[in-house]
């Protein structure tokens, strides 16, 4: 009998399930991509269809459907499986892990209430009435789920209550407050806005107050209430509207930045499904890596009064940090999309949307209408347009942009090249900080993994490169044991992964034997520098011991190791 994983993983194929989180590109018999789990310009993470696998040169990572869907949704081995099981169709009878009965049960918490105050909007022709002076259809209105809570202090408490949730669930999940003497619902006479995750699982809700007619509404009330941060919701890596995007940001190889819910909502029902909005937050790195993993083209959208631009000076500058292309809408003064959307209609939206202008152009024209005197514009090219200059990845486009700042305002190129590389200095080492720290793997390691790779390659699948090179009597001279000890102490997991690795780098070259030959060498020589350091410590030890015959014995042998270690170079050049 197959295992439940074994089936789930006959059932959905790696690239399918890749594919369905970053965007994937046909390489030969692999798909390549930019590493979804680290930084990186070239793309070095390989999936490989027929091995049902990935492997990323650049940060070492590699492995199955399970741990991809663990590490880019950062859950645990269940809770991927609970996940893929869902999506292949498959039904998991095994109970599991008491933090995962956590979550799925914060997940159907979120679930009722959203069914219930959908419900509720059905009933209530004030909020629905309002949704319709926004001008969203009713098919949006369902898309989104958007939902009223009504105003009473505790209708979503005892409706859940009757579903049998416990008041600490019902806090954790956000939706109930706990007062001093009982417990009272969070959003009260709302229109309800559900905030799904990557996978369109409600995690969150912002709520809008509305003008009710009948219920007064505090003057100081805020016009959106959201939820907490709580175990499902991190509002710092999620975007509302993402999972209904996905497929058009891929599609369309860029993605519409927007504000707030109304915006975002507006936007995909004009036609621009590419479109995300942060929700009650500032944008931030891990925002943009879930939009990397589609595409590299970021269209920012302001508010066309200067103090919009002004506002989103600092997400545009994270992008440019994040090496992604940026373009810029502009918006009537004072209106937001939803605003010009509901203004001047679907059309003219589609339209001005497809006309972004990189940031650095945006930012020019607008300097150039500007009527100033000349020692003001230099002044003002230098603080307002330079910063963004200096933070661009590209040489070329920087190339591009700084002679044409130079035309335009009539300096020689160089003093503007200067400028730009005096400000990138203290920007770089902000700009390029690390994301989350990653284990890099060594070189030995690396080499080590090579090598025993091509070493599975030729004696488990028979691969005729391999078979004539002297694996077996090269690997224990150099570490004194033998290559199948060192493979039976792999996990299977790993020796997939490290076959994998193999196959890639060798797919496509005829002969091995010279390539082989230089990896033995170099990994002789780290083996042999390795302990070359370990016998300066004895060395160390045995002088601060005085022990001199020891001494003199471990110096030999240094200078034997020294030795090999200069014949390998000698050989490697
Ligand atoms: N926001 C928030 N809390 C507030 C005000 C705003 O979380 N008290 C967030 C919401 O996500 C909102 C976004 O900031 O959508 C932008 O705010 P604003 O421009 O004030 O609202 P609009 O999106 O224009 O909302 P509407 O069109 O419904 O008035
Ligand atoms: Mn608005």
């Amino acid at each position: 009998m197959q295992s439940p994983a074994e089936q789930i993983k006959e059932r959905l194929p790696i690239h399918d399930v890749v594919a369905s989180y970053i965007r994937l590109e046909k390489a030969g018999i692999y798909f390549k991509a930019r590493c979804p789990f680290h930084n990186e310009k070239s793309a070095s993470f390989f999936v490989s269809p027929s091995r049902n696998s990935y492997h990323c040169f650049g940060c070492g990572r590699g492995g199955d459907i399970f741990s991809f869907v663990q590490e880019i949704e950062g859950i645990d081995f269940v809770a991927a499986l609970k996940l893929l099981a869902e999506r292949a169709g498959i039904t998991l009878t095994k109970t599991y892990t008491k933090e995962d009965g956590e979550r799925v049960r914060l997940h159907d918490a979120m679930e009722e209430a959203t069914t219930f105050f959908e419900s509720l909007l059905v009933n209530n022709p004030h909020a629905k009435k309002y949704l319709q002076t926004r001008g969203l259809t009713e098919k949006t209105i369902k898309e989104f789920r958007i939902g009223f809570s009504p105003s009473s202090w505790s209708a979503l408490y005892e409706h859940l209550k009757t579903k049998n949730y416990s008041d600490e669930e019902l806090v954790k999940a956000g939706l109930v407050i706990r007062g001093k003497r009982d417990y009272f619902d969070r959003f009260r006479d709302r229109i309800m806005f559900p905030i799904m995750d990557s996978r369109g699982k409600v995690v969150a809700f912002t709520g809008r107050i509305f003008a009710n007619p009948g219920v007064a509404v505090p003057a100081d009330s805020a016009k959106y209430v959201n939820s907490p941060e709580t175990p499902l919701y991190s509002k710092s890596h999620i975007l509302y509207g993402y999972h209904l995007a996905k497929q058009a940001i891929l599609k369309e190889n860029a993605v519409i930045m927007v504000e707030g819910q109304m915006d975002l909502i507006m936007a995909q029902q004009a036609g621009t499904k590419h479109s995300v909005a942060v929700s009650g937050t500032a944008l931030t790195k891990e925002h943009l890596a879930l939009i990397k993993r589609f595409t590299n083209n970021v269209i920012f959208c302001f508010d066309g009064d200067s103090a919009g631009i002004e506002a989103g000076g600092r997400s545009v500058k994270l992008a440019l940090a994040e090496g992604m292309e940026v373009s810029l809408l502009s918006l009537p003064q004072g209106q937001d999309p939803a605003d010009y959307i509901l203004e001047h209609g679907t059309d003219a939206w589609e339209k001005l949307a497809g006309v972004g202008k990189h940031v650095i152009d945006f930012y020019l024209d607008i300097l150039f209408r500007t009527d100033m005197d000349t020692e003001k514009r230099m002044l003002a090219i230098q603080k307002q347009i330079l910063p963004y200059v200096a933070l661009l990845q590209s040489r070329i486009v920087q190339g591009h942009y700084i002679s044409k700042i130079a035309d335009l305002a009539h300096i020689a190129p160089k003093y503007i090249d200067e400028e730009v590389s005096k400000l990138q200095k203290p920007a770089v080492p902000e700009a390029v900080d690390v994301e989350t720290p990653i284990a890099i793997k060594s070189n030995a390691e690396r080499l080590y993994e090579q090598l025993l790779g091509y070493y599975l390659l030729g004696h488990l699948r028979n691969d005729s490169r391999i078979a004539r090179i002297q694996y077996e009597t090269e690997w224990e001279r150099i570490t004194g044991s033998t290559i199948e000890q060192e493979i039976a102490k792999l996990e299977e997991k790993v020796r997939d992964d490290i076959t994998l690795q193999a196959e890639i780098l060798t797919a496509g070259k005829e002969s091995l034997e010279t390539e082989t030959n230089e990896l033995l060498l170099q990994f002789e020589k780290h083996f042999l520098e390795k302990r070359f350091q370990e016998l300066l410590i004895e060395l160390k030890k045995a002088e601060r011991d005085k022990d001199t015959v020891r001494s003199l014995e471990l110096l030999g042998e240094c200078q034997q190791i020294s030795k090999k270690i200069h014949d390998i170079k000698s050989k490697q050049v």
